[in-house]
């Protein structure tokens, strides 16, 4: 909470300690981290988190632009707030996040929507509590929208459940693939420095974190706005030497910029999640050009043999989407000959969803519903078979796994991840929470595995 203006955090607690507020995330792990840093505002000024909209003072909603299926939920969230505000009436409704940082989606939405009392944006989460005062004082809708990136927003740590944390490292996309509108929500690359980044990461594991995972549209671009340039690996390096980080993960990376450097890292540093989440979006070479990717189905095949090379059992996830306008038949089943080679063990499956002001939009040669749909479902089911392989290829073994909280359906067993991200649950025991612990893995189904806490003999 350093540098953040504390009088207006104090005024807020003044007029508002103990109230309680909903807050609803939308979106990608971008979105998840700014709820968090949210959430440790709300908190540090007294407000409390509860379940139910109709008993709520606050009600934040976190919005995500990427398809036309998240923005639809937003508008019928905000719809049904109008009513529940009728009951309520001194619910503050708040929507920020990314469809708050589009023109043409803010005004939709103040117009159709008088309800909402605050609208703020991905880059000004630190002055919610003036935003809250500001409304206080005014019928009106305080509207409050920054184009770049702030600092200050970096100065909220956010608290984690748990022992482990997302930190920023990059913001922004210079990529513009054709279909995809997070360049325009999240506006251009910048880079936070290494020293500020290393900052972050010491003060969470003083708060007792000891896996991270570095955020970024593109995290291989990491270091080229810098005035002092530092590359991605370079970066990897420096926080895999912070002592007490027993893990780490980043997301997202692009294929086109996977460099050697960055190959090399799985090789050199131990710490390093053996897990990869590398895009491929399409397995054909005239869909990915048309999506303005820079790679083709064979520069892929090559970056995934240099990475088995290294690390011959790294878990490897991708996005995938059908549907990209002008995908024949014959492009899909390269996408599926594709997901065959790799052998993904987990695969975000998406249908292209148009995105207005994207490339992509207005292209000739849109795909029918219907032809859409037909890919989905086979798509799914190649990934699925592959996926439920690689977790039996699992039985057996033992793996390492960090353990984070009581399972969800079962508070007699915990949850963790593999180094390999898979879901491992094991019989519930307090002092494995938060710390890496062997398991042999006897069971578990296309989504989880279960297992056992392998005990040292002694
Ligand atoms: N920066 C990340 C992805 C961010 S969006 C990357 O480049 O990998 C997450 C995923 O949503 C994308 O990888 C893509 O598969 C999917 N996506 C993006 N725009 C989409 C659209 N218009 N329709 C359907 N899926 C989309
Ligand atoms: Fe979107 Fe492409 Fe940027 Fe990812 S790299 S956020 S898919 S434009
Ligand atoms: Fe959605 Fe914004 Fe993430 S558009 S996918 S929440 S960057």
């Amino acid at each position: 909470m350093q540098d953040l203006n504390t009088e207006f955090i104090e005024r807020v607690r003044d007029m508002h300690e103990g109230d309680t507020y909903v807050l609803t995330t939308h979106g990608c792990q971008m979105n998840e981290h700014d709820s968090e840093k949210i959430k440790t505002l709300l908190d540090t000024m007294g407000f409390r988190e509860i379940d139910d909209e109709n008993e709520a003072d606050l009600a934040i909603i976190n919005t995500c632009s990427v398809r036309h299926s998240a923005e639809d939920k937003v508008i019928g969230h905000i719809g049904r707030l109008k009513h529940v505000k009728k009951k309520n009436k001194d619910l503050k409704v708040a929507v920020c996040g990314c469809m708050m940082q589009r023109k043409e989606s803010r005004d939709y939405v103040l117009e159709t929507f008088p309800h909402v009392d605050i609208v703020f944006g991905t880059n000004n989460i630190h002055r919610l509590p003036q935003l809250i005062l500001e409304s206080d004082d005014r019928n009106t809708t305080v509207v409050d929208i920054e184009q770049s990136y702030s600092n200050l927003d970096n100065r909220i740590f956010s608290k984690v459940d748990g022992h482990s944390a997302y930190v920023n490292i990059i913001y922004g996309c210079n990529n513009f693939c054709t279909y995809c509108i997070v360049p325009y929500t999240r506006g251009r690359e910048i880079s936070r420095s290494p020293e500020d980044i290393l900052e972050e990461i010491e003060a969470l594991v003083e708060d007792g974190v000891n896996e991270v995972t570095l955020l970024g549209q593109n995290v291989n671009s990491y270091g080229k706005t810098l005035e002092e340039k530092t590359t991605f690996a370079e970066l990897l390096h420096m926080v895999h030497a912070i002592d007490g980080i027993d893990r780490i993960h980043f997301t997202t990376s692009h294929p086109k910029d996977v460099s050697d450097e960055l190959i090399a890292c799985y090789g050199e540093l131990p710490k390093l999640a053996n897990y990869l989440h590398l895009p491929v979006q399409s397995g054909s070479n005239d869909v990915l050009r048309a999506m303005n990717r820079h790679y083709t189905r064979e520069d892929y095949f090559k970056l995934i043999d240099k990475l088995r090379a290294v690390r011959p059992d790294i878990s490897l996830s991708t996005d995938i989407m059908v549907g990209f306008p002008g995908e024949t038949d014959e492009d899909f089943e390269d996408t599926l000959d594709l997901v065959r080679r790799v052998r993904y063990d987990n695969a975000f499956t998406f249908i292209y969803s148009r995105r207005e002001g994207t490339r992509a939009d207005v292209m000739e040669n849109q795909v029918p519903k219907s032809i859409k749909d037909e890919r989905f479902q086979r798509l799914l089911d190649e990934v699925y078979a592959i996926q439920r392989e690689k977790y039996e290829e699992l039985h057996g073994t033992v793996q390492d796994v960090l353990f984070d909280s009581i399972s969800k359906n079962d508070d007699s067993m915990m949850s963790g991840r593999t180094s390999g991200f898979k879901l491992v649950h094991a019989p519930y025991d307090a002092d494995r929470i938060g710390k890496l612990t062997p398991v042999k893995i006897t069971g578990g189904n296309t989504f989880s595995l279960r297992g056992e806490i392998v005990h040292a003999t002694k």
